[in-house]
């Protein structure tokens, strides 16, 4: 059966049927998905139960794995997962939800927010791949926006506003925001700002989209507030419900999205329960602005 998509959303998201992610792939399926991530952004992949080492073996079909090094505050010694995987359940090395109070947890809890995952490297992700290997029974909905969609719906003044500002973005500003403000020295470095571009050009389609995330906290040469009242405007904007698609999780999704165009935020859910969900993340080719000399 060949490749097929269908559309789940107005504006973006397509369902994909007719390929199983668990074997190699031909390639003509990894170019049809990949245009098919261009057109729609975010792509479902409805029953594809599989285990982390098919998961990575399909994720680099479409570029290297990123290296998830300076992206959390969890110690190596308690990881979870394998290297190449990102764990982004609610559970610790011993299989259990984590305790209320653990600082895994309440770092992890900024994946509610709004953002595109890797925003706070220098040069970010491309795709984003989450499998469901066990899924809440009452919340816990992943949510995505279109930013291609959002910037198209922006006036010309907005848009000739933000054409060249580029923001600051680190995993600082987005916890921040939640009032998770205590980093050791080493923390501090790891997370040390970057820059990038607010509105960037695909690679491929050439269609530019806002370029938004919770970590996103600076704009470079505007006063702060001012620059996060922008921001706010924007994410405002940008989360319309016109432009955002809800994914309700059933075991055995896989969910692709690309991070140049999309942004997304998982939804609160109970925590006493198991939420196993498993990322792997395709690393980006570039900068979307030059970052600041080395001192
Ligand atoms: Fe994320």
């Amino acid at each position: 059966m060949p490749i097929s998509i269908r559309p789940l959303h107005p504006v973006f998201v397509g369902e994909v049927t007719g390929v199983d992610v668990s074997r190699p792939l031909e390639p003509q399926e990894v170019v049809a998905i990949e245009a098919g991530m261009d057109k729609y952004g975010v792509l479902v992949f409805p029953g594809q139960i599989i285990t982390d080492d098919q998961q990575m073996a399909f994720t680099r079909n479409f570029g290297a794995i990123e290296d998830a090094r300076g992206g959390n505050v969890t110690k190596p010694q308690d990881k979870r997962l394998v290297t190449g995987m990102n764990d982004v359940s609610n559970l610790g090395k011993d299989g259990k939800p984590l305790a209320r109070d653990s600082r895994q947890r309440l770092f992890n809890i900024g994946n509610m927010l709004w953002h595109s995952d890797s925003s706070f490297r220098a040069i970010p992700a491309k795709y984003s791949l989450l499998s469901a290997r066990v899924v809440n029974k009452k919340g816990g909905n992943t949510e995505f926006a279109d930013m291609r969609a959002a910037y198209d719906a922006l006036d010309d003044e907005t848009r000739a506003e933000i054409a060249d500002l580029v923001c600051e973005h680190s995993l600082m500003y987005s916890r921040g925001s939640l009032g998770f403000l205590d980093y050791s020295e080493e923390e501090k470095a790891m997370f040390k700002p970057v820059r990038q571009r607010l509105v960037r050009s695909h690679p491929v389609t050439g269609r530019k989209s806002l370029y938004l995330s919770s970590h996103a906290g600076a704009i470079l040469g505007m006063p702060m507030p001012e620059a996060r009242m922008l921001l706010r405007d924007l994410n405002e904007h940008a989360t319309q419900p016109k432009f955002v698609y809800v994914h309700k999780w059933t075991l055995g999704d896989l969910v692709i999205w690309d991070n140049r165009q999309v942004m997304h935020r998982v939804r609160r859910y109970d925590d006493s329960q198991p939420r196993d969900m498993r990322r792997t993340t395709v690393a980006g080719d570039a900068p979307t602005v030059a970052q600041e000399a080395a001192e």
